[in-house]
């Protein structure tokens, strides 16, 4: 990562467009407003709460990172995207769920004159839903272009100086790398043939990253986890970044076993399992989704504890994942875990975690940290895959022959040096002298 010059205040609007206006994307776009109207505070947002310390402790600099690096600021973002359904977003946030009624209706106007434009979507990916607000095409290749349309125009209608695209849509069926994925070339070949192991958000990404527009996947999905469109972003010098939004069980994994780690305490077993009633918990009741999802979650506790240099600790731990869709709950989800762990001696003891969680309240944060995170990468000149930002993903893409980090603490000190970097400021290694002047 090369910083040719430090940046500067953005000028002009920020688009952000999230193929996807459900549970997530809806209650980010509420949110924001709110906050933008003074309603409510950017709770669980680094961006807009965070801060960063600067030096030597002695020197006592800790600015917020909002005031550390030129960000794009709240009132320039401007907000659009795609979906299966009609719906408005103020309908959308209303069928979700997540947000009462009182919070959407102080900003109703707002979120009514958001209207998603007609999706790509093909059910074969996603069998629990069939839409009716979808567009048509000759090819995968025709629906692209069809994409970057929308794109174009939707810069030009709102006057936006950039965009990025965050994939909040739903989770695709599992899918593997496979041939066609391996360059731009065969990639380009398959979608003017339609190619059957090209998923729709591939289709996305490909539109986006060809008009050099970042795009960050908040889905599990394989999506831009691939050489074809990974090549694409290095030629068009644009940031990717993925995968799967890091929030509810797997924000509670990446926090306690770290710390586990920490301490040497060993683990025999993990079973995490969930209800949950909205529309995500609806689609990964199809075996083929959950699949994706459960890769996700399945290899962060593998990453953090290193069973290969711990064997005495983790070589036989048993994980095990669940999500049951209970339509009561909504999205409301509520997760269990019980792990058993033991300690000196052996001797065995246990920890129960019951999360009564709000998934999107958790994600929302996260889609717009990400959007001006991957919009100051862009204009740094950042390309490729963005490790910097692992921190907001429970299966953080990397380089090829390199393993993803997953212990939030890591993450966090690699984004905050990525911005101290940025910025010319000394790196923080929490070694050495400082403890001593
Ligand atoms: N809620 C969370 O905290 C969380 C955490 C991690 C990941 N995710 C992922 O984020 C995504 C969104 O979650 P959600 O809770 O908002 O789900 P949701 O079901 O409420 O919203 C997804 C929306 O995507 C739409 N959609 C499906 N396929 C589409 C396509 N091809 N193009 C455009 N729109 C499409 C659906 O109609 C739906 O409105 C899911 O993939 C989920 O797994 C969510």
């Amino acid at each position: 990562m090369e910083i040719k010059s430090k940046p500067v205040r953005p000028e002009g609007k920020l688009g952000v467009l999230t193929p996807g206006m459900g549970a997530v994307a809806t209650t980010f776009i509420a949110g924001v407003e709110a906050i933008r109207k003074g309603q409510a505070e950017p709770i669980g947002s680094l961006t807009q709460m965070g801060t960063i310390r600067l030096g030597k402790r002695t020197e006592n600099r800790i600015p917020k990172i909002k005031d550390f690096i030129p960000l794009a600021e709240l009132e320039d973002i401007i907000f659009g995207g795609w979906d299966i359904f009609e719906d408005n977003v103020y309908e959308a946030a209303l069928k979700a769920g997540v947000l009462h009624r009182e919070t959407l209706d102080g900003i109703k106007p707002f979120l009514e004159g958001i209207k998603p434009m007609k999706a790509v979507f093909d059910q074969k990916y996603v069998k629990k839903l069939s839409g009716t607000w979808v567009k048509k095409g000759k090819s995968w290749f025709d629906l692209a272009q069809q994409l970057q349309n929308d794109m174009v125009e939707f810069k030009k209608r709102n006057g936006c100086a950039r965009l990025v695209v965050v994939w909040c849509a739903s989770t695709e069926i599992f899918i593997q790398p496979s041939a066609v994925h391996m360059s731009l070339e065969s990639f380009e070949k398959g979608l003017k043939e339609n190619d059957p192991m090209i998923a729709p958000s591939m289709v996305y990404a490909y539109a986006a990253l060809s008009q050099g527009i970042p795009f960050a996947n908040g889905a599990p999905n394989l999506t831009v986890d691939i050489p074809a469109l990974m090549e694409l972003a290095q030629k068009n010098n644009v940031p990717l970044a993925g995968k799967d939004f890091k929030t509810g069980q797997t924000l509670m994994k990446t926090i306690l076993a770290p710390g586990l780690k920490a301490r040497l305490i060993g683990l025999n077993g993990w079973f995490s399992t969930n209800i949950l009633g909205n529309r995500d918990g609806e689609v990964l009741d199809d075996p083929e989704s959950f699949k994706t999802k459960e890769e996700s979650k399945l290899s962060v506790l593998e990453y953090i504890l290193q069973p290969r240099l711990y064997p005495q600790l983790y070589d036989r731990f048993y994980h095990k994942v669940r999500i049951n869709y209970y339509p009561p709950r909504g999205d409301n989800k509520e997760g269990w875990d019980n792990l058993d762990i033991f300690g000196w001696l052996g001797y065995p003891m246990q920890i129960k975690i019951d999360f009564l969680c709000r998934d999107s309240i958790l994600a929302a944060p996260i889609v717009l940290d990400l959007a001006l995170f991957m919009d100051l990468g862009a204009r740094l000149g950042f390309k490729g895959i963005q490790e910097w930002l692992s921190f907001y993903f429970k299966s953080p893409m990397h380089a090829p022959g390199l393993y993803p980090e997953h212990d939030l603490f890591i993450q966090l000190m690699k984004l905050k040096n990525t911005l101290r970097y940025i910025q010319g400021e000394d790196l923080i290694t929490h070694l050495g002298q400082e403890y001593y002047d």
